[in-house]
Parts: structure tokens; sequence; C-alpha cells
């Protein structure tokens, strides 16, 4: 094997399983989906095309990509009763709330194929998940404006169908922006999988003691919701409007610097990541062709680009291996195609729910699955003698 894979007995000390998903090295900024460089993915193929790379373990061809679209697309309504089970939300509750309680819900309406050793249960959920996700997402949007949900319409792309699902209504006729879709769809792809992260870890953990597949999706979206992970697209949004000219930049990098402050920068640092997140170039460069598309000069961005290239210039940031994340471009783009701050992390679920699923039937076809039990440093007392209390 080439020098890309072999590891130090160091790190596989602390691998916490073996999969042939996704390859990171996090010094070297490289992003492999089975073998594919992320920025290769994000410039030539769709969402639905990288989606079949990480749940079969090979590109399709076109006649398996035309059919695989088609499989899709048989699944993208949702049970009419799910309707119901939003109405009983209250509609300015947080979407991602919502999702949560959905996608757990899932087991509920789609029981017909839950049974996890059965392989066609195993693959008709993966296509219920990777169809329904986009529909639901946007279920969730609507039903916190109080507008009618949107039926899909299986015409449109999988990013296209999102959009036109997010905001067409009844009312009016609703064409879909190619820019906005491709941006969409880039969006999509940069979030699809990410090796053992943490909201992944969750997935697979649920998925080793035979929960069924919603629950662990449920497990997963939980999860992601942290703004540590996947809720640093809002947080990181939050953050820029907190901070809301160029020239206060320096109060909140001396604010990220100071360890008696909480605050971190949000799109910053990652794990794994000791150089530029790949990712993060490519939602770069996304960020400029939206903004330029639609002609929009926003402070936001403008703040973006200076926080950026103050931080990448101090020491410490250099020193901490600090460089923007996959988060922190992906919000201004969300923002600029008028989704809600609310719904990014929602979002993001969608996007990350092939990966979730892509990890949960590799440990099926990986086998023998056993329960994930991790041990612990104990540090509490020592056995001591039980006086039971005087209750009289
Ligand atoms: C995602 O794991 C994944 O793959 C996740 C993800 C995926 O696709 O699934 O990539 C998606 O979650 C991206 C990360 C999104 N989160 C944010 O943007 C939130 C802001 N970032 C930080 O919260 C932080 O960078 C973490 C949580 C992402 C990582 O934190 P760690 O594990 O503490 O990072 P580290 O050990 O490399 O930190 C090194 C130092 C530490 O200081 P010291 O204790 O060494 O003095 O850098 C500091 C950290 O405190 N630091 C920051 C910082 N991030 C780390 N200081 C200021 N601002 C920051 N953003």
């Amino acid at each position: 094997k080439n020098h890309l894979f072999t590891f130090d007995p160091g790190f596989m000390s602390t691998a916490s399983c073996k999969s042939s998903i996704t390859y990171i090295d996090g010094e070297q900024g490289i992003l492999l989906h089975r073998g594919y460089p992320i920025a290769e993915l994000a410039e030539h193929a769709d969402y639905l095309e990288v989606a079949y790379l990480l749940l079969f373990g090979e590109r399709p061809d076109k006649t398996q990509y035309q059919d695989f679209i088609k499989l899709v697309r048989n699944h993208t309504l949702v049970h009419e009763q799910i309707s119901r089970f939003f109405h009983g939300f209250r509609r300015d509750s947080h979407p991602m709330a919502v999702m949560c309680g959905v996608s757990g819900a899932l087991a509920a309406f789609y029981h017909d194929a839950l049974d996890i050793n059965n392989v066609a249960h195993r693959e008709l959920t993966a296509i219920r998940l990777l169809a329904k996700m986009p529909t639901l997402a946007a279920m969730c949007y609507k039903y916190s404006i109080g507008q009618p949900f949107m039926f899909p319409l299986n015409k449109l792309s999988y990013a296209g169908n999102f959009l036109y699902m997010m905001f067409a209504t009844p009312c009016e006729p609703y064409e879909v922006n190619p820019v906005l879709e491709r941006a969409m769809d880039r969006i999509f792809i940069l979030h699809a999988d990410h090796e053992q992260n943490a909201s992944t870890s969750t997935v697979r953990t649920a998925a080793s003691s035979g929960a069924n597949p919603f629950a662990c999706i449920a497990a997963g979206i939980a999860s992601l919701w942290g703004p540590a992970h996947g809720g640093a697209n809002e947080a990181c949004i939050k953050m820029l409007e907190q901070i809301g000219s160029v020239d206060r930049i320096p109060e909140f990098i001396a604010r990220a610097k100071d360890k008696n402050d909480p605050f971190r920068l949000m799109g910053f640092g990652h794990r794994v990541y000791k150089n530029y997140d790949p990712r993060a170039k490519v939602m770069r460069q996304t960020c400029y062709e939206v903004l330029q598309e639609l002609n929009i000069q926003t402070p936001l961005f403008d703040v973006a680009m200076e926080l950026e290239r103050i931080a990448l210039n101090d020491p410490y940031f250099i020193e901490h291996k600090l460089y923007p994340n996959v988060d922190f471009y992906s919000g201004i783009i969300l923002k600029a195609i008028g989704i809600p701050v609310s719904m990014f992390t929602v979002i993001f679920a969608l996007a990350r729910t092939v990966g979730w699923i892509a990890h949960w039937k590799e440990m099926y076809n990986q086998g023998n699955i056993k329960i994930v039990r991790p041990r612990q440093l104990y540090v509490g007392h020592e056995q001591r003698v039980f006086t039971p209390i005087d209750k009289a």
C-alpha cells in the first residue's frame, strides 16, 4: 500500500474501528471517499453519485446511476400520518428538535422492514432514509413558517427537489435557480461523510446494540446538534453577526485566545485537521460563486474574509494549527440561498445521513458486530460502609 495508508502503531491503538469508507490525513489536509479526493467529487460528481459511492464502494456506471435515481425517487414521499406527527410540535420549535423526534419516529411508520439481519430490509431502509430526509427537512421548515408542506417533485434533482420543497408554494410556479441548485448539491457532498466524527461514532455505537436504523440515525442527529459539531454552522453565523463589523474582529480574536474566556471562534479548528480543511477550500469557492450570482454584498462575508485573513496570520492560530473548517463558509452560502439559520444543522443532518447509513451498512457487511462498551478511569470513592439514615 502506498505511504497514505501506513499507520503508526500508536494510531492503530486509538482507532475505534476498521472502515474503508473515508480516509482523512489531518496533517496533510487530505479527505478521500473510497479513495476519491473530495475536491474531485465536489467538482465533477453530484450528491447521489457520491451517495452511491459511499453506500456501495464504487462509483456507478451510467445505467447504475440512472437506476439509483429512479429507486430514490420511488421513496421521496413520506407517510401521510407523519404530517400529523409534525402537528404535535409547537410551530416555534427548533427544527433540530423536530428532526430528532421525527427521525426516531420513522420506525413507527416503516416497521415493515426493520429486521436488521435481513439484507433486503437493510437496503430498503437505507434508500428510504436517503430519499426521505430532504422531504422531512423541508417539512420542518414549512411547519415552522406555517406554510403547507410541498410534495416532492421527482422530475427535479435531489438538491433541486429540496429547494423546491423548501421554497415553492401551491400558489405560484417555482423555478429552481441552477447556481443555487449546484451550491446546495455541493454542500450536501461536502457534508456527506467524515470518518469517525462524533455523530458517526454515535450511530455506530447505537448500531452495535442492534438498534433499528431509524433509532441509530436519530441518535446521530442528536449528537450532531451540538455547537462543537454540526451546530457550528449555525453558531458561526451568530458569531459573525455578533462581531458585526471588520473593526471588531481583534476584540474577538483576543477572546478566542483567552483561556479564561469560553468563547471559541466558530468555524475554526478541528480535532483531526491540523491543516486547512479541504472541504472549506471548496466551500469558500462556492461561497464566492453564489454571492456573485446573486449579486449579494454582505457584511457577513466581508467579516468572514477578514477574520480568516487575520486568523491565518496570527501566531496563536498558527501555533495551534487552527484553520477554517467546513462550517466556516457553509452558513454564509445557506443564508445567501435564503435558508434560515435555524435550519443549518438540519441540512448538515440531511447530507450526513448517507454517511451514517454507509457506516451502519459497513458494520453489518463486516459481520460479527460486537457491542461498543468503552471502559473508564475510575476516580471516585473507594468502597464505603452504608449507614442507613434515621427516617423516623
Ligand atoms: C465539525 O470530527 C469531525 O470530523 C467533525 C466534522 C464532520 O464533518 O463531522 O468535521 C464537522 O464538527 C467541524 C468542527 C465544527 N466546530 C466548530 O467550528 C466549533 C469551534 N471549534 C472548536 O470548538 C474546536 O476546534 C473543536 C471542538 C472543533 C476541536 O476542539 P479540540 O479537540 O479542543 O481541538 P484541539 O485539541 O486541536 O485544540 C487545540 C487548541 C486547544 O487549546 P489548548 O488547550 O491546546 O491551549 O486550540 C484551541 C483549543 O482550546 N482551540 C481553539 C479553537 N479550537 C480549538 N481556540 C479558539 N477557537 C477555536 N475555534
